[in-house]
């Protein structure tokens, strides 16, 4: 059975908080708030409860855990060394919605790193996130709470809709601020990598840092050779059951031919959703219409993508089409979700499959 609580983001109850962190302390899952989405977290040392995010998942074996602290001390158990840029980075982000990956200690059990020597790390700002790493006493391992391959949760329900019955608390603290998961990047080469763009953005890290390079599979499609090197990342992802096609190019040229390929598809008597944005939604007519976000504040996009993706599952369409943003800041991230999503299926608003 599965304990669903609500709790206070504003204003955690600290017993109910304590009644989970109690649970994680003896082994238990707890799926929780973070700033990004919801996480499914075990104690990090304890090496059976970490097997077991790996079963409720369906997680590939061989893709690590973040392992969520609360604390500054709490690094020092579980990294073999803290380079200078880490420290300023530390400084600058935490706590706050970037990973850093680190040479691992060997205190950090295998299973959580999935046999590298690396270790992921991050610091949650969400006060229940916070909360319960602390009061729990321990580092608390959390990929995202969604099963895998199905769009990552950013609100509770989403939890209950993958999780309910396979955990055993969920903790309920309302919808996630960011909507993306954390940035995560790597620091144990000369050249700091983003792994996975999110809302620490590349550029806020060049501002910090300088030089900072991007995983160049993250924006195309896998090929033989270009291998992520965050595992997590070659997998098929934030996947709703519909078909997802994004329509490149001009704006007003990517409404047109949304339009078009949404006639054509109502023709051959499918189902179709379109994500749209609060400047083009009005110009849609047919189709199950869904907005987005407002592209004069991406953040709204981020923050929406998944739980939309999810609303069209229940919608039940067969094709979405899919609008494009800009390749920068926190578009960075919304691309690299949606062209996943979208299994790199793109139409060029002037035609031809790109
Ligand atoms: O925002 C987030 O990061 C959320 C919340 C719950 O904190 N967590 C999350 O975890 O997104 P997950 O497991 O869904 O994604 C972790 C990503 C995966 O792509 C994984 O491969 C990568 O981080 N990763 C973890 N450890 C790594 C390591 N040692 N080296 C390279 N990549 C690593
Ligand atoms: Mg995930």
């Amino acid at each position: 059975m599965t304990k669903i609580i609500r709790v206070d983001r504003n204003n955690p109850e600290i017993e109910l908080i304590d009644f989970a962190a109690k649970v994680i302390r003896e082994g238990g899952l707890v799926a929780f708030p973070t700033e990004t989405v919801y996480g499914i977290g075990a104690n990090s040392f304890d090496e059976e409860a970490v097997k077991k995010i790996f079963m409720v998942k369906g997680r590939p074996q061989d893709n690590p855990l973040i392992v969520h602290i609360a604390e500054l001390e709490q690094i020092y158990d579980l990294v073999e060394e803290i380079p200078q840029k880490a420290k300023i980075l530390m400084e600058k982000f935490w706590p706050g919605p970037l990973t850093l990956i680190f040479k691992k200690s060997q205190k950090v059990p295998y299973v959580n790193t999935a046999g590298m020597d690396t270790v992921a790390i991050r610091m949650p700002s969400d006060t229940i996130a916070h909360l319960l790493i602390k009061r729990a006493k321990v580092p608390i391992s959390a990929p995202s709470a969604n099963v895998s391959g199905k769009p990552s949760p950013t609100d509770a329900s989403h939890v209950v809709e993958d999780l309910d019955g396979k955990v055993d608390i969920i903790i309920d603290g309302g919808k996630c601020d960011f909507g993306v998961e954390s940035t995560v990047l790597d620091l144990t080469e000369k050249m700091p990598v983003v792994l996975r763009p999110g809302a620490v953005t590349l550029e806020m890290l060049k501002e910090v840092i300088g030089n900072v390079e991007v995983d160049p599979s993250l924006l195309k499609k896998p090929k033989g050779n270009l291998k992520p090197k965050s595992p997590g990342m070659k997998y098929k992802h934030y996947s709703p059951n519909a078909e997802v096609y994004i329509v490149k190019g001009h704006l007003k040229k990517v409404v047109k031919k949304i339009q078009e390929l949404t006639e054509e598809q109502l023709k051959y008597g499918k189902k179709v959703g379109i994500m749209a944005t609060v400047q083009t939604s009005t110009q849609y007519k047919k189709g199950e219409i869904i907005v987005v976000g407002d592209r004069n504040r991406p953040e709204t996009i981020a923050k929406n993508l998944f739980a939309v993706l999810r609303q069209f599952d229940k919608k039940g369409v067969d094709v979405i089409f899919a609008e494009s943003f800009e390749y920068n800041n926190i578009g960075l991230a919304i691309m690299n979700r949606l062209e996943k999503a979208a299994g790199y299926k793109e139409i060029s608003a002037e035609g031809e499959l790109i």
